[in-house]
């Protein structure tokens, strides 16, 4: 059983797609064994307390460095024995020794086609806001293992998204959530909880 800890800042839609498919049997072989924030108001504590799985807050501002902070983080992913690290809309950059302790064993979902649209600056709604300013008629989200750059990691998933005439940020970020984010993430966690998936030569082989 892959023991997951699923790291968030925000609302959690991600997070529940991933306890809905648990629940469902989308995903097997896997189980949510902690849920890390940065902040403890963000709604998705609260969905993790309403599914009776356990929620911590860790932020940076409650260290005085941010050696201290990288250090306790990665203590609490050994203290839970963590096999998989799953950024589900986190907006912390992630230390580098976490990095190569974790090596392809941290994924992260991003809301467009990387390369497109991806690394520094492009987090949240600054992504379809970029998407609309260029006027593409395609996006979509990712699903990638996280190395040391910015969204720069083997590529497990992704899936296309129309982008329609007159869509608002918030309007093009709802629909890549429903049809591409919520469902990707959850395929690949049961891919890799299930042994399918590897990595060679920097890209994800899956096995048929
Ligand atoms: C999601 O759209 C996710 O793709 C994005 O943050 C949102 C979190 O929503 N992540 C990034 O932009 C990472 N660069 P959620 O809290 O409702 O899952």
């Amino acid at each position: 059983m892959l023991k997951l800890a699923v790291c968030v800042s925000g609302g959690g839609t991600n997070l529940q797609a991933i306890i809905d498919a648990i629940n469902n049997g989308t995903i097997t072989n896997a189980k949510i064994s902690v849920v890390i924030s940065n902040n403890k108001d963000v709604y998705a504590l609260e969905r993790a307390k309403n599914h009776g799985i356990e929620g911590i807050c860790i932020s940076p501002k409650d260290y005085e460095s941010r050696a201290e902070f990288n250090k306790a983080f990665l203590d609490k992913l050994d203290f839970y024995e963590v096999d998989l690290v799953v950024l589900a809309g986190f907006l912390v950059v992630i230390p580098e020794e976490m990095i190569a302790k974790y090596r392809n064993r941290i994924i992260n979902i991003h809301p467009s086609l990387i390369p497109s649209f991806c690394g520094t600056g492009y987090y949240g709604l600054k992504v379809h806001e970029g998407v609309l300013s260029r006027g593409v008629k395609v996006t979509g989200a990712t699903v990638h293992f996280v190395d040391e750059g910015t969204d720069t990691g083997p590529i497990i998933m992704q899936k296309a998204v129309e982008v329609k005439q007159g869509d608002t940020p918030k309007e093009l970020q709802q629909r890549v959530m429903e049809e591409a984010e919520w469902i990707i993430m959850p395929k690949a966690i049961d891919l890799i909880a299930n042994g399918k998936v590897s990595v060679e030569d920097g890209k994800v082989i899956i096995a048929e």
